[in-house]
């Protein structure tokens, strides 16, 4: 167990089949919305909610390791959930992923 393992709690949340290459799916999670992207041969989560007025990310399309807010257009990294352009400025919170014994599972803090 790593340091950062320590501060997270695994959640199964699906098959690992569940989000197939170039799709995306949204659960929720403890109480939030979290997007699954299978994105460019990996898989991302990021929270489902724009920073700049709260809309649903998941609805919007997807280009490269970009999402694009369907509202505004903001655009945000999958990877780091960092706002790339406006009028979004506050990164959406971004999660780690991974497949474990054949489910999806989400990190999310402890
Ligand atoms: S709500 Fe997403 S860009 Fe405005």
């Amino acid at each position: 167990m790593t340091a950062n393992d320590a501060a997270i709690t695994w959640i199964d949340v699906a098959p690992a089949t569940d989000v197939p290459p170039g799709e995306h799916r949204v659960y929720e999670i403890n109480g939030r919305f979290i997007a699954v992207y299978h994105a460019a041969g990996a898989l991302y989560a990021i929270e489902d909610l724009c920073t700049h007025d709260g809309n649903s990310l998941s609805d919007g399309p997807v280009e490269g390791l970009e999402v694009i807010c369907p509202r505004h257009g903001a655009r945000f990294c999958l990877r780091t959930g960092q706002a790339l352009t406006p009028p979004a400025y506050e990164p959406v919170t971004s999660f780690p992923v991974k497949i474990n014994s054949d489910r999806l599972t989400v990190g999310v803090p402890n």
